[in-house]
């Protein structure tokens, strides 16, 4: 572990849940326009933990490919067919509420072959839709939809909806930086964060160029809009960081280039293990099924070091 994660681990500050009297969930988005770099496994597993320690979480399953809703109890195949899900809630043909349902986790199989599941009490799912496919072409047919997202965000302002003081919203994006990415992003204040997760066992440590870049595009884009699009990242999240089993040099190369291009940025380490793969097979995360795994346990240190610490300390 380097010693800017450690001192970020060790001195976080306890995040301000409703900074500037804001009245909307404080939101971190998992992003960065490179297939396979640990934003769905991110998401997942520190929204469990973040649940499991008192927080209202709520994820919002953005990505087509629904990962997020298979690996939390939700695959499209449980789903009851009068279900809404994001692509109603973007199309305005639903309820926040109507499209939320309760993560859960599989904790076996009945008589009939048919999964059994156990919810995660204070962990929900902004249902997943592999119909997102079609949202850049609605949002171009319909550019009022573009601001889907941040019409969300401001039913809080309006008093419309409230939100528990406790609640947080994690949402899991797809790999590109088209509409439907964007049109989240607009809504997002410097309060909030992008997080970028790094796969170190990849080749897209020049994706957090191209993604800063973008948002400050968008930015500029944006600015003067309505929409306080100023999403900003303040934290990077590498991920499958070298252990003494799984230590090429390329991935030792790939963590000094970030932290020598970052410094003070990166958040502690999550290291490279077999475990993660598992939730997807196993519709269960880790800090449930393996509390003691190297994945749990180095995204509780990525939850510490973030401002969240446990509202719930055990006894
Ligand atoms: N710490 C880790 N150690 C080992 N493998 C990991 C780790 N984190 C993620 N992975 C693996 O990397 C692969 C990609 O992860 P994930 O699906 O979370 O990426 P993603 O960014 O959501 O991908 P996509 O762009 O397809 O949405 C998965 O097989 C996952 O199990
Ligand atoms: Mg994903």
């Amino acid at each position: 572990m380097s010693e800017v994660g450690l001192r970020k681990t060790t001195l976080a500050a306890v995040r301000d849940l409703r900074p500037r009297k804001r009245l909307n969930p404080l939101i971190l988005a998992m992003v960065l326009a490179a297939g396979g770099t640990a934003k769905t496994t991110s998401t997942t597993i520190l929204g469990t933990i973040l649940a499991l320690r008192g927080y209202i979480v709520r994820i919002f399953d953005l990505d087509p490919q629904c990962n997020t809703s298979e690996i939390l109890g939700r695959r499209e195949e449980h789903k009851d067919p009068e279900q809404k899900t994001v692509w109603d809630l973007i199309q305005g043909l639903c309820t926040l509420d109507e499209a939320t349902v309760q993560a859960r986790y599989r904790t076996g199989y009945d008589e009939e072959g048919e999964p059994l599941f156990t919810e995660i009490p204070n962990l929900y799912l902004v249902h997943g839709d592999s119909q997102l496919t079609d949202t850049d072409t609605l949002l171009a047919n319909k550019p009022q939809k573009f601001n889907w997202f941040y019409n969300l965000t401001g039913l809080y302002a309006k008093g419309e909806l409230a939100a528990h003081e406790r609640e947080v919203w994690l949402l899991d994006l797809p790999a590109n930086y088209g509409k439907l990415t964007l049109s989240t992003l607009i809504a997002l204040t410097e309060d909030d964060e992008v997080i970028p997760p790094l796969l170190v066992t990849g080749k897209e440590s020049g994706a957090l160029e191209k993604l800063l870049r973008t948002l400050l595009e968008m930015q500029r884009e944006f600015s003067g809009d309505m929409a306080p699009a100023s999403p900003t990242v303040k934290n990077v999240l590498l991920c499958s960081t070298p252990t003494s089993s799984h230590n090429a040099q390329e991935y030792h190369d790939t963590v000094a280039e970030v932290e020598r291009d970052y410094p003070g940025m990166v958040l502690p380490y999550v290291r490279h293990s077999g475990v993660t793969a598992k939730q997807y097979r196993r519709q269960v995360t880790p800090p449930i099924s393996d509390p003691k795994s190297a994945p749990s346990v180095d995204y509780e240190k990525v939850a510490d070091a973030l401002g969240f610490p446990d509202l719930e300390p055990a006894a």
